[in-house]
């Protein structure tokens, strides 16, 4: 497994010292100081969105790349770059799960459990550049994220947990069945 330094080269240390200490972590990340402090930091990262573009981010052909800019042992922040056509599966989250559009547009999915491996969809809305929310994973919270273009899209993914001790953020993936 890699450490914090290697895999965390996109921002200086300065920097992923500030992100973190932003986050406010120390009294977990469920609570609403945790929440108000990564929806803040998520409209300061949208709000200037040259700053995200110019760092040397990993792309994934036809898909979406996660790079790790910051992270310790209590929340971890990626930038996803998301390709045109790329698609998550259909999921949700063990931990709580913010996300700010930096550019291009995102569209969700959300979805109902029918039981512990299908659902159904419910709603579906385009997160456009500037776009922020947050969640927790004790709400209906079953979602999958895809670009469907036209070209690239951008976005900041700010979880509740430690990157060394889980592979990410992801509790259960379902299969879609029609309502
Ligand atoms: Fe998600």
């Amino acid at each position: 497994m890699m450490g914090h330094a290697g895999m965390q080269g996109f921002l200086d240390e300065e920097h992923r010292g500030t992100v973190l200490r932003s986050l406010r972590a120390d009294q977990g990340t469920l609570c609403r100081d945790y929440l108000a402090a990564a929806d803040e930091v998520l409209h300061a990262l949208v709000a200037v969105p040259d700053l995200v573009q110019r760092l040397p981010l990993v792309r994934k052909p036809g898909g979406y790349a996660r790079n790790l800019l910051a992270g310790d042992d209590a929340v971890s922040v990626w930038a996803m770059v998301w390709a045109e056509g790329a698609v998550t599966s259909i999921h949700d989250h063990h931990c709580s799960c913010c996300f700010g559009v930096v550019s291009g547009t995102v569209t969700e999915t959300w979805y109902r459990a029918i039981d512990a491996k299908r659902a159904v969809a419910t709603d579906e809305r385009d997160r456009a550049a500037g776009y922020v929310a947050c969640m927790l994973p004790s709400g209906p919270n079953i979602h999958r994220m895809r670009n469907l273009g036209p070209g690239e899209a951008i976005s900041i993914h700010i979880y509740g947990f430690d990157h060394e001790t889980h592979s990410s953020s992801i509790e259960t993936e379902y299969t879609a069945v029609s309502g």
